[in-house]
């Protein structure tokens, strides 16, 4: 059954999907890296493919910005469609001089400013993190291809502009400021699913330094491979 935000028939998505934010991300995947792609999506232009990656059947399909976009997307994959394993694909800004413009962050649990756990849990604080086995799996995957990666705490923050002091977070080691893995990871904890994100770095606030559309593009490559290879890792 369609559910109001995916108009996909039950089996036409697969049980691992990426999720970059943008729909187009998802589409250009599909075209450079699946074989078959079918598009099983439009409903507000966020566009979902299924096809195969290396004989696996995957999805990809784009989550939009922030965490009630990803969390609506992210519920109805996994109590809908019944997908077991997602994984982020996306850009972060650093908040640590360690990390530079071009590397790979992945998140191994995500500081939030956003409410979502509170509004079960009110009186406590819940650590939202990563699926440690998909973690190992990508950490492992990203140095064999010999890309420059960090694993750490990140921060999903509710806003782009303005916010909590990001900086002052990343003193706490905090690699990088985004804006939707939280929200995916308690999601993982409230489904029982595996969730991972992974980051390249497009901007960094302490040096102002920022990645041209180019080398975003050639990061992002990077990124895709690292996020299929480990989607289909047994
Ligand atoms: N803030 C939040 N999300 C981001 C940023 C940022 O600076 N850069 C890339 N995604």
């Amino acid at each position: 059954m369609p559910t109001p935000h995916i108009e996909a028939q039950k089996g036409e998505i697969a049980d691992k999907i990426l999720l970059p934010g943008d729909p187009l991300r998802a589409k250009f995947i599909a075209e450079n890296f699946l074989e078959n792609p079918v598009q099983f999506n439009q409903v507000r232009g966020m566009l979902g493919f299924t096809g195969t990656y290396k004989g696996h059947r995957v999805s990809v399909m784009g989550t939009g910005m922030g965490i009630p976009s990803i969390s609506i997307y992210a519920n109805e994959l996994i109590t809908e469609y019944g997908v077991k394993r997602l994984i982020r694909v996306g850009t972060a800004g650093s908040i640590n001089e360690e990390v530079h413009i071009r590397d790979l962050v992945i998140g191994q649990a995500a500081a939030t400013t956003s409410a979502i756990v509170r509004h079960d849990f009110p009186d406590f604080d819940f650590p939202q993190i990563a699926d440690f086995d998909l973690l190992d799996k990508a950490y492992h995957i990203a140095k064999d291809l010999g890309i420059t990666t960090h694993v750490g705490n990140i921060l999903s923050s509710d806003l782009f502009y303005g916010g909590p002091d990001a900086l002052k977070i990343g003193q706490l080691g905090v690699k990088a400021v985004e804006m939707e893995a939280a929200g995916l990871y308690y999601l993982g904890a409230k489904h029982h699913v595996q969730t991972l994100g992974i980051m390249t770095i497009s901007d960094h606030l302490l040096t102002g330094e920022a990645t041209t559309s180019e080398e975003r593009q050639l990061t992002f490559t990077d990124m895709m491979k690292v996020g299929l290879e480990t989607l289909i890792a047994e």
